[in-house]
């Protein structure tokens, strides 16, 4: 690489401060940066541009906006460097795993102590064999026998709560935690107040 130094020709105006209007427009960008992504979005593009500061202090906490997201269908967000699958579950799905005896499960859990509402399923995105990235976000996906996700790299299977059926992965999806701060606004990396 040369090392050669391009000459500033006008190093007086080249060290002046930026006009308040730059900085503005610069507060903006970054804002929106950090800021809702909507349906079929992925929020790591926006953050992985970011500064090494910004980036952090955008993965520490992430706001995500819900609204558009349809019965059904499913969005991936970056937080603190892994993937969190947020799904609005349908009627049918959220029937699928109410089942009240659980002793025959993998990793036995109710899916009412995973969820905060029924629609609404929040996990970590990472199978808990070895850490692949499940598939079963589009509905085009193989969402495996259970209907939830599907791990190609040695055939785990998870349902619509995101718990294990079938192995070799020991443990269901964890739910990171997460708030709702509105009926249309998620909140990643803060736990609900208990009273939700
Ligand atoms: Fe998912 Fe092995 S990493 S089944």
């Amino acid at each position: 690489m040369s090392t050669k130094q391009i000459p500033q020709k006008n190093s007086k105006k080249a060290l002046k401060e930026p006009s308040p209007k730059t900085r503005r427009d610069f507060l903006i960008l970054a804002s929106g940066a950090a800021g809702a992504v909507g349906a079929g979005s992925f929020l790591y593009p926006f953050v992985s541009s970011m500064n090494p500061a910004a980036d952090v202090a955008a993965a520490a906490e992430v706001d995500v906006d819900i609204k558009s997201l349809q019965l059904g269908q499913a969005i991936t967000v970056m937080w603190r460097g892994k993937p969190v699958f947020i799904r609005r579950r349908t009627p049918e799905e959220i029937q699928s795993v109410q089942e009240k005896d659980t002793s025959k499960l993998i990793d036995p859990e109710l899916d009412k102590d995973r969820i905060q509402k029924p629609e609404w399923l929040v996990v970590i995105g990472v199978c808990t064999h070895l850490g692949c990235v499940p598939s079963g976000q589009k509905p085009t996906d193989n969402r495996g026998e259970y209907g939830g996700w599907f791990c190609p790299c040695h055939g785990s299977a998870y349902d619509v709560s995101g718990r294990v059926r079938q192995g070799p992965a020991p443990k269901n999806l964890p739910v990171p935690p997460y708030t709702f701060l509105d009926d249309t606004t998620l909140r990643i990396g803060k736990e609900a107040p208990v009273n939700v």
